[in-house]
């Protein structure tokens, strides 16, 4: 999604601003620009493609004691070009606004503007947003945004200045995040923390309908109606060395290797005398034994938690689990069934997925409970669900999840464990075990990444393939959808997850010679299904790779072509594991093809747009 920075203060506002950019490129862009105010006079330069080809254009620009915004931009309305880059203006090009988000009646809004003789040069629905506000502007900047964005259907975060009031920045949020950063003797705009680290972690959290004035002194928050609010101060409680990848080739191999604190962290956040504290979400006795069900919504790697999630919670806690994709689940007709007795999780790393977020309204609407596993605080959310219980995985910036999807699985067997403890399913001795397994978990993937080179040799003589399989039963099945997506969204190459009982009724059609199929078989108890469906695979040419747990390598490796050994642990638990080896391929793979494996095509790390 689109990156937004601005600032007012005394620094050069040029490396601030592309240094703010440079921070955010982990959202995904196609194009970006900035504009500033010098000498009265509103500069703005913009560029196709990536920061570099800006920062060229830009040449050895200074421009102290100022204000400005940047953009990356995700391109929704409109092709990736330099026209259609932001900052947009209105036509004089006094008055410059950045955009994240969508106007939904952007089309309707235009054809009005051009009938009051106002011409367009851009395909966006920003540049609607530009003109409009300057249609308002009666000599108050704030005032003329306050009457245009009650116009606008849709969702944004807006930057906006004007040479008539050079030194403040007008900001306005609605379904789109935007964050206030408040400095000393300067302040800044931002779509998302790591923009704002170098500056201060002391931030305003903007609310939907608020409108900002920002000036180097101080900040003023509005509601819609143009009441003064006073702000809570919210602190960022990440370094800025989470932002920075520390010698490593790419954030996506440093965050791998940071799973192990990452789970470990997550984990011990909540250990409280020997067992899991969930009072944060309201997990108690008495709100278990009303419910009849649980509903996971959530997105992409995050549904992907929810699946795997619905194995153990219903093998543990022995209560129904419906996961839904949060697209589907908010379109669901004539409505989503819900009802007060269902136990309502969603589940989102940045918190800030839009259909997600409708999720969540929508369940609330109907007088659900919410609870949210995320990983940024002060997220939308975070700060919109009843109850929130924070993955502590740190920052992720690279655009494929590998932390922050697994701390999100650990947190639902933390769910399972309770819920089947208060429930009888699960008796004292299988708790204090199920928690002793969680707890090896951060040594074991230590082990698993100290022992990398099979995966990274298995990259190495596949990442020419062009469709390859992931197949599993029971959990493992649900986890390979996860090494299925990591493969193909770093490395472009097509593959498919499929319970491997399904093979046969159709799949097993596009079986060749020589078709790379990834086995996990690490429960026991569907081993000899599996071994049958290895089998079945093999009879048609497939090369088959399984991972399982070493204790089964020697029935395994007389079956599959190559075996790439877990460490032994429990069933339940071995899918965990199994995670971080499918990250590894997917992440060499990626290498291997030279793909841009932190910044994948087409992706956006937050997808706040529909
Ligand atoms: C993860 O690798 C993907 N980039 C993507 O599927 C992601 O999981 C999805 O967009 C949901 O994001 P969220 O967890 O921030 O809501």
């Amino acid at each position: 999604m689109c990156g937004i920075v601005g600032y007012v203060g005394k620094r050069d506002v040029i490396p601030v601003l592309l240094g703010g950019l440079q921070k955010l490129e982990y959202r995904g862009y196609d194009s970006a620009g900035i504009a500033y105010i010098q000498n009265d006079k509103m500069h703005i330069v913009k560029s196709k493609g990536r920061l570099t080809n800006l920062e060229k254009k830009l040449g050895d620009v200074v421009a102290e004691n100022t204000i400005g915004i940047g953009h990356t931009r995700w391109a929704t309305h409109g092709e990736p070009s330099d026209v259609n880059a932001h900052p947009h203006t209105d036509a004089a090009g006094d008055l410059a606004i950045v955009h994240n988000g969508i106007i939904e009646n952007f089309a309707k809004l235009k054809t009005w503007l051009q009938a009051k003789g106002i011409h367009f040069i851009s395909d966006t629905d920003t540049e609607v947003v530009a003109h409009l506000i300057n249609y308002f502007d009666e000599g108050d900047l704030k005032t003329a945004v306050m009457r245009a964005i009650k116009m606008l259907e849709g969702s944004y975060a807006l930057g906006v200045m004007s040479i008539k009031e050079p030194h403040r920045i007008i900001a306005a949020r609605k379904d789109s995040p935007l964050v206030i950063g408040l400095g000393k003797g300067e302040n800044l705009i931002a779509s998302d923390f790591p923009a704002l680290l170098e500056y201060t972690k002391d931030v305003y959290l903007l609310d939907d309908g608020e409108i900002a004035v920002i000036t180097e002194k101080d900040v003023e928050v509005y509601d819609s109606y143009g009441n003064h609010i006073e702000k809570e101060h919210f602190t960022i409680d990440w370094d800025v060395a989470q932002a920075e990848k520390g010698g490593w080739e790419h954030f996506m191999i440093k965050e791998i290797h940071e799973q192990p604190t990452a789970m470990h962290d997550t984990l011990m956040a909540r250990m409280r005398d020997g067992k899991i504290d969930l009072s944060e979400i309201n997990i108690t006795e008495e709100l278990i034994k009303g419910i009849r069900g649980i509903h996971i919504v959530a997105c992409g790697s995050a549904y992907h938690a929810g699946i795997l999630g619905k194995y153990v919670i219903e093998n543990i806690a022995r209560i129904p689990v419906n996961v839904d994709v949060a697209s589907e689940f908010r379109y669901r007709m004539p409505s989503p069934l819900l009802s007060k007795e269902d136990l309502f999780i969603v589940i989102s790393q940045s918190g800030e997925t839009a259909d997600t977020i409708a999720a969540l309204r929508e369940a609330q609407s109907k007088g659900a409970k919410v609870i949210a596993i995320t990983n940024v605080k002060g997220s939308t959310i975070s700060r919109e669900a009843d109850f929130t219980m924070h993955t502590q995985a740190g920052m992720e910036i690279a655009v494929a999840t590998s932390k922050g999807y697994l701390t999100q699985v650990l947190c639902l067997y933390m769910i399972a464990a309770e819920i089947g403890r208060m429930r009888g399913s699960l008796d004292d001795a299988d708790y204090i075990d199920f928690i002793e397994n969680l707890k090896k978990i951060p040594s074991l993937l230590e082990q698993i990444l100290r022992d990398k080179e099979k995966i990274q040799q298995l990259a190495s003589q596949r990442f020419m393939d062009v469709n390859e399989f992931f197949i599993g039963r029971g959990a493992d099945y649900a986890l390979m959808m996860e090494g299925s997506l990591k493969l193909k969204e770093l490395s472009y190459i097509h593959s498919e997850t499929y319970a491997a009982g399904e093979l046969k009724h159709g799949p097993i059609a596009l079986i060749e010679q020589n078709t790379l199929v990834m086995v996990l078989a690490t429960q026991t108890v569907l081993m000899e299904k599996l071994i049958s469906n290895i089998r079945e695979v093999k009879a048609r040419g497939a090369f088959v790779v399984a991972m399982t747990q070493q204790r089964n390598v020697e029935t395994v490796e007389k079956e599959a072509d190559m075996v790439l050994p877990l460490p032994d642990i429990d069933d339940l638990f071995a899918p965990i594991l199994a995670a971080v080896p499918y990250q590894l391929y997917g992440y060499y793979t990626a290498v291997f093809k030279g793909c841009d494996v932190d910044k994948p095509r087409n992706l956006a790390k937050s997808v706040t747009v529909e």
